[in-house]
């Protein structure tokens, strides 16, 4: 390269995250590799955000010149009503995950959790058609919507949704609207994984200084793909007791890693590759 010390000139592309705090986030390592893999002539930035200063500062990232951000924690619903276009998938979500400002500065709201959901099944299971047959969806917060449309876009014939909170479980189904949504009892009993080809935890349960999920695969299929959103650790007590019982799990992390393609392709010009590299970078420590 003609500038081996990587430094930013005005034709170079900005990006980042907001959040608050977002000091935790993946994301600009997760970029960072990317730019660098590809050469590209940009900059991935983390931008700590008080939820007051958002709307000030998404207008001003904008008149900065920026070519995008991501959005995370708590600002995901906050970022909806400040953009001028939103996907359906956004809308249906009703959260936005990943901002662009288009050349006549209009604000284009996308969300890619469900995305990412999907691509990481599909690339870590390519021989499973964990959307055939009914799914078991655990948790009804802001993930599980995600989740729900993605699955719901890809054919799945039933979605049997559980939450500690019920009503919070049958609000969203009311949202959605789609009557392959039924609400299931919390716990889980054994009969209600009967038939089912998928399981995935949308909570926080088994996360790293989280209890445990605690759940009874007895019912289950061997044949039911099992995989949880929760990355922290990456074997999760649920993960572990699938693939004990034989069943196929696919772990959380690339959810977080394919979420991020669709953003990384819009601003940077490239639709990048996950790999075991990849994985390997953003979970190391420093
Ligand atoms: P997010 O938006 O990141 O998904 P959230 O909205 O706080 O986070 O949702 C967390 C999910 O984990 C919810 O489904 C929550 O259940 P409730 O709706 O009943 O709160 C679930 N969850 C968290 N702690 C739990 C616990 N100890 N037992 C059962 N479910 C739990």
């Amino acid at each position: 390269s003609r500038n081996p010390y990587r430094t930013l000139s005005g034709t170079s592309r900005l990006a980042g995250v907001m959040g608050w705090p977002v000091s935790h986030s993946k994301s600009p390592r997760l970029h960072g590799y990317w730019l660098a893999k590809y050469g590209i002539d940009g900059c991935y930035m983390p931008l700590p955000v008080e939820p007051e200063n958002f709307q000030a500062a998404l207008i001003s990232l904008r008149n900065l010149g920026f070519s995008g951000v991501n959005v995370t924690i708590p600002q995901k619903e906050m970022a909806m009503p400040e953009c001028d276009e939103l996907s359906d998938r956004a809308r249906r979500i009703g959260a936005v995950n990943t901002v662009t400002f288009a050349k006549d500065g209009r604000l284009l709201g996308d969300n890619t959790d469900g995305f990412g959901f999907l691509e990481n099944l599909r690339q870590e299971a390519p021989d499973i058609a964990f959307a055939s047959g009914p799914a078991v969806v655990l948790g009804a917060g802001g993930a599980c919507r995600a989740v729900l449309v993605a699955l719901l876009d890809e054919g799945c014939p039933e979605i049997r949704l559980a939450n500690r909170t019920r009503k919070r479980a049958e609000d969203v189904a009311a949202e959605i609207k789609d009557p392959r949504i039924k609400v299931i009892d919390w716990p889980v009993a054994p009969d209600a994984l009967d038939g089912a080809s998928l399981v995935v935890n949308t909570t926080s349960l088994g996360m790293v200084g989280q209890p445990k999920l605690e759940i009874d695969l007895s019912g289950l299929p061997q044949t039911a793909l099992v995989t949880d959103i929760v990355y922290a650790p990456l074997m999760t007590d649920l993960l572990v007791q699938a693939k004990a019982r034989g069943n196929p799990i696919v772990d959380g992390l690339g959810m977080l890693l394919h979420q991020a393609r669709p953003g990384f392709h819009r601003w940077f010009g490239i639709d990048p590759e996950v790999t075991q590299e990849l994985r390997d970078f953003v979970l190391s420590p420093d």
